[in-house]
């Protein structure tokens, strides 16, 4: 048996190897970026597996998945992971690429991991898939336009696969974290622009990748006839983002 990492190159996915690996778990860790997993499979040793993949490429996740063999095919926890957020623009300002890139990763990358792991669950009747949403696909805020309507797609996704996947045993959760810092969130959504990508971590005390990671050990140790079906995590210091009102400067 097997746990199958999405975006294991780096931020929450990297930690998350980690933490399963040293509860003992084999861990297959994927990403785009093979060195930085090769680095991962020197520090953690025979229980992890590097593999590349690209989860915006149908092709080339059918290719990694079935690569696998022996124990390491029969994936019992997928923790669809790999995702990003492109620009904290104005929706009329942004690039429509950006908006392409973060549908494609976020939702059509996310579908085609699923598609392809679920029937080898549902065969064997057992299985977890624990998915990350964020705060950002329940509370709508400036500049996450299409970056929270992908999470609030992978929010209702996890719970549609549970109401087809409980009678086959399998357990969905998705995880909804706010404000977490020491990733590579920041510099992916302000392509590299250091200044911007430190700003929301100033002065703040973030959630930490470990804590993601923990809490993604937790659910999937639970008592096998419980499902966590969804658990929403911020910093103390984060709270929602309220409804703001845009004042008419011309008007009396
Ligand atoms: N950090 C936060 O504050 C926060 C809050 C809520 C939710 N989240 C969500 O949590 C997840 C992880 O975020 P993070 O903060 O850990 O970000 P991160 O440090 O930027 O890591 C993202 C990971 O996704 C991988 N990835 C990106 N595009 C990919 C693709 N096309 N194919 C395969 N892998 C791909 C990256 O690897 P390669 O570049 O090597 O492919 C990397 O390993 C994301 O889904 C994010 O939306 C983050």
């Amino acid at each position: 048996m097997a746990i199958l990492v999405t975006g294991a190159s780096a931020g929450f996915g990297k930690e998350m190897c980690k933490v399963f690996v040293n509860a003992g778990y084999q861990v297959i860790a994927t990403a785009r970026r093979l060195e930085k997993l090769e680095q991962l499979h020197q520090e953690l040793g025979e229980k992890l597996l590097p593999v590349q993949m690209d989860v915006t490429d149908k092709k080339s996740v059918d290719d990694a998945l079935n690569s696998l063999s022996g124990d390491w095919a029969r994936i019992d926890l997928l923790i669809n992971n790999a995702g990003l957020a492109l620009g904290l623009e104005s929706a009329d300002k942004t690039d429509f690429s950006d908006w392409e890139k973060m549908i494609q990763t976020n939702v059509l990358g996310l579908t085609y991991v699923t598609h392809k792991i679920l029937p080898q669950m549902v065969a064997r009747k057992e299985g977890h898939i624990i998915n990350l949403g964020s705060t950002a696909g329940s509370y709508p805020y400036y500049g996450a336009n299409v970056y929270g309507a992908s999470k609030a797609f992978v929010k209702q996704f996890s719970k549609n696969l549970r109401a087809d996947l409980a009678k086959d045993n399998i357990r969905v959760s998705n995880i909804e974290p706010g404000l977490c810092g020491e990733t590579e969130f920041s510099q992916v959504r302000f392509k590299g622009d250091e200044k911007k990508a430190q700003e929301p971590y100033a002065k703040v005390q973030y959630i930490k990748p470990e804590d993601i990671a923990n809490v993604a050990l937790w659910i999937y140790q639970q008592p096998a006839y419980l499902n966590i079906n969804s658990i929403e995590i911020m910093p103390v210091a984060q709270t929602f983002a309220g409804l703001k009102v845009y004042k008419n400067e011309n008007e009396a």
